[in-house]
């Protein structure tokens, strides 16, 4: 084997491959459901504005280091001053934390896609009539949860064993934009749908009382849990600070300018995370006028979001609503898979 280093072939590549990474399940299911626990347009704003500025230098940064160094993130933080050493470490030991509970939740979409490809054989028997009560059966489950997980983990080892990552790469360009259709055809139908106004304002419109306290006063604790969340998010969401974005510079030309890659991919990221909310935000709010739950207790569903407020949405479409849900379902895998085995590359 040569040792020269690879590179991308061209900046869309580059965009598309570090997009690939970034778009996962933290656009679709962590997004809506932290948005939703955190008041809707309120975390928006205060996410966007870490997006631009903190989460842009940090980008910008990390694959200019990669590229600087041309080593992956264990090594490259040694090689600009050897001080910093111990950041590579860390660096390379967060993605090794990550990938357990990624994969978690990377079988609990493979369950659903299972699911729903059963129902697409046999239109007659809906398992996900009682969405909350499938949800909560499945993850408490003594194994299910832990096979599904490991199916998923095998499926993505297998696509990196069999070094198929470059048809990835190109079934992105596919894909992503599929998701992206989607998920705008989803929210669309969801704005449509009667009632839906007051849900699309809460998730939009920044309100002030998301920051208020139990006493109904401004709380500065409740500012900081929101720009904690948010920011957690961002780094999640952009892969930052988990050595990939060092990685993916190094493979980059010297010649192609960061600043726009970077600029692109936080574009595509921060879309498909806003599109995830306007699927799921204004469908729990209207649940929650119509069964006469306080908005802000059916907000904080939290993880179990997107598996328990779409698959309403998708069975009140009926004979369709199964189709729907095993695409978007095979979507979100796949969106899930071509940012895990990015999370795998960062361990290996
Ligand atoms: N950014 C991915 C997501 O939003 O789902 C998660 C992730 C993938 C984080 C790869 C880190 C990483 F290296």
């Amino acid at each position: 084997m040569s040792d020269k280093r690879a590179s991308w072939s061209g900046q869309l590549a580059f965009v598309l491959a570090a997009a690939a990474s970034a778009i996962g399940l933290g656009n679709l299911w962590r997004f809506p459901y932290l948005a939703a626990q955190y008041g809707g347009g309120t975390f928006i704003a205060i996410y966007l504005a870490l997006v631009v500025t903190l989460g842009f230098t940090l980008m910008v940064t990390e694959i200019a280091i990669g590229r600087l160094t041309q080593q992956s993130q264990l090594t490259a933080y040694s090689k600009l001053h050897k001080g910093f050493g111990p950041l590579g470490l860390l660096a390379t030991v967060i993605p090794v934390v990550i990938v357990p509970y990624y994969c978690v939740i990377g079988g609990w979409v493979l369950k659903y896609f299972w699911t729903y490809a059963k129902m697409v054989l046999h239109p007659s028997a809906n398992p996900l009539e009682d969405a909350g009560g499938f949800f909560g059966a499945f993850i408490s489950a003594p194994f299910a949860p832990f096979g599904y997980g490991l199916l998923f983990i095998l499926v993505c080892a297998l696509v990196i064993a069999l070094g198929v990552k470059h048809g990835i790469e190109k079934s992105n360009l596919v894909l992503m934009p599929l998701l992206f259709v989607m998920a705008i055809g989803i929210s669309v139908y969801v704005m449509c749908l009667p009632g839906s106004g007051a849900g699309i304002r809460y998730y939009l419109v920044p309100n002030l009382d998301a920051l208020r306290g139990a006493d109904g006063g401004f709380s500065l604790a409740q500012l900081a849990k929101t720009v904690l969340g948010a920011m957690g998010q961002m780094f999640y969401s952009l892969s930052l600070a988990m050595g990939i974005m060092i990685t993916y510079g190094s493979y980059m030309r010297k010649g192609d300018s960061i600043e726009k890659s970077v600029r692109r991919i936080e574009i595509f990221d921060t879309l498909i995370a806003v599109i995830a909310g306007l699927m799921i935000i204004p469908v729990v709010y209207m649940f929650a006028v119509k069964t006469g739950t306080p908005v802000k207790e059916a907000m904080n569903a939290g993880p179990g979001l997107m598996f328990i407020t779409l698959p309403k949405v998708f069975a009140t479409l009926g004979a369709t609503g199964p189709w729907l849900g095993l695409t978007f379902f095979v979507l979100v895998l796949f969106a899930a898979a071509t940012s895990a085995i990015s999370l795998f590359e960062a361990c290996v």
